[in-house]
């Protein structure tokens, strides 16, 4: 089966088209073409995405793209009808609407998240592939237990049968891009902030543990290095509901933290870049705590065989270390799903895999064209 996929829920367009089918103990998924605009850069002035802009730059972006595909054939048009910002949404929508009426092409409404879940249990098909080439999902052990972390979702769903989530925990405020990307802005740091904390940190940590092997190697009647002491251990950001006894999260309270030991400090201009560096690293600590404490609590208590995340900040190298350290030690029954790093961002690939799979292990979700909506909250736990 061939499907077209859209994705337009927040700053990039994409279009893809993917051909899947159904193996033994899964399915493969081949991608026929596939391209992909961001608006990132534009939405950096605006130091977040501004909902407008990104409506206009859709609907500027997808008939560019759609000049690559427009002579292709297809089964069906998949398109993501939420979570995400409903201007943005109702663009993918209507152009996905045309595409189906005029070839009178069944249309599949796909949730955004269940994209990311979807594409995050996928492997590379074989080492002659890249993902983005060919990719299979092959023996799933269920229950599955997603981490979903992204700009606007931070929750942790599981999944007994397949496409059918509970959900086990979610974040009561903020989500855990979000607050990357505010505290990454108040320490002046550009849009999306999460990969600039993730670059800063990782410097932090090297210069740190590069002064303190240099301190212990000192030997006397040699000039003494500069002293690790020097390194800003300026601050500790709190790792909010910790221990709240659930799997659920709270970000709100970490970026107001960072806020006032920010103003504490005479304010970002006060920092030197070793001290914003070091801020970042705290920060980024903070949030890989509180994330891997919530995992062993969510794998505990749902005694999940497989372990998956998913989402933008699914790309941090930090967190992605932690939580393999969380299972390699804890959970070594745990078959743990990292994604590629080259599917956690927005793509219109993972929407043609969520709908691929859908499609092919017979589960009916085509609607007629005229019924789509676009869905900003749509949840994919049913509870
Ligand atoms: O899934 P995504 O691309 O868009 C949404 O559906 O929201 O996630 C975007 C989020 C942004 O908050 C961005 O800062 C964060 O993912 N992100 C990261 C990293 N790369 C992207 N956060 C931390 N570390 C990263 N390396
Ligand atoms: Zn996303």
């Amino acid at each position: 089966m061939l499907i077209l996929a859209i994705e337009t829920s927040c700053d990039e367009t994409g279009i893809a088209l993917v051909e899947g089918t159904q193996t033994a103990g899964g399915f493969v998924f081949e991608t026929k073409k596939a391209a992909l605009l961001s608006q990132a850069a534009l939405h950096a002035e605006y130091g977040g995405v501004y909902p407008t802009l990104a409506k206009r730059e859709h609907e500027k972006n997808l008939p560019i793209l759609w000049e690559q595909f427009k002579d292709e054939a297809f089964d069906a048009v998949a398109v993501t009808h939420g979570p995400g910002l409903e201007p943005a949404l109702w663009q993918g929508i209507t152009f996905a609407q045309k595409i189906a009426e005029e070839r009178n092409l069944p249309l599949i409404p796909v949730n955004h998240m269940e994209g990311h879940l979807i594409s995050s249990l996928a492997k590379p098909a074989s080492a002659d592939f890249s993902f983005l080439q060919k990719a299979v999902i092959q023996s799933v052990q269920l229950p599955v237990l997603g981490l979903l972390v992204s700009g606007g979702h931070t929750e942790f769903v599981l999944m007994k049968e397949w496409f059918t989530y509970e959900l086990v925990g979610k974040t009561l405020d903020d989500a855990v891009g979000e607050a990357f990307d505010k505290v990454a802005r108040m320490l002046g740091l550009p849009y999306p902030g999460g990969p600039e904390v993730s670059r800063l940190a990782a410097q932090h940590r090297a210069t740190a543990s590069n002064l303190q092997a240099r301190c212990k190697a000192w030997p006397s009647g040699h000039e003494r290095p500069e002293s690790a002491d020097y390194l800003p251990s300026l601050l500790k950001l709190p790792r909010p509901m910790i221990n709240s006894g659930t799997c659920d999260f709270s970000f709100s309270g970490l970026k107001t933290a960072a806020l006032y030991a920010l103003r504490d400090r005479g304010g970002i201009q006060a920092l030197s870049a070793d001290e914003v560096a070091a801020f970042a690293a705290e920060l980024e600590d903070a949030i890989a705590d509180v994330l891997v404490s919530k995992s062993r609590r969510a794998l505990e208590q749902t005694g999940a065989k497989t372990f998956v995340i998913g989402g933008g900040v699914a790309a941090n190298t930090y967190l992605r270390t932690k939580l393999q350290e969380l299972i390699q030690k804890e959970f070594t029954d745990v078959d743990f799903r990292l994604p590629e790093l080259s599917i956690t961002g927005d793509n219109a690939i993972m929407i043609a895999q969520a709908a691929l799979a859908r499609e092919l292990s017979g589960i009916k979700t085509t609607i007629p064209a005229e019924q789509i909506k676009a869905s900003g909250s749509l949840s994919i736990a049913k509870k």
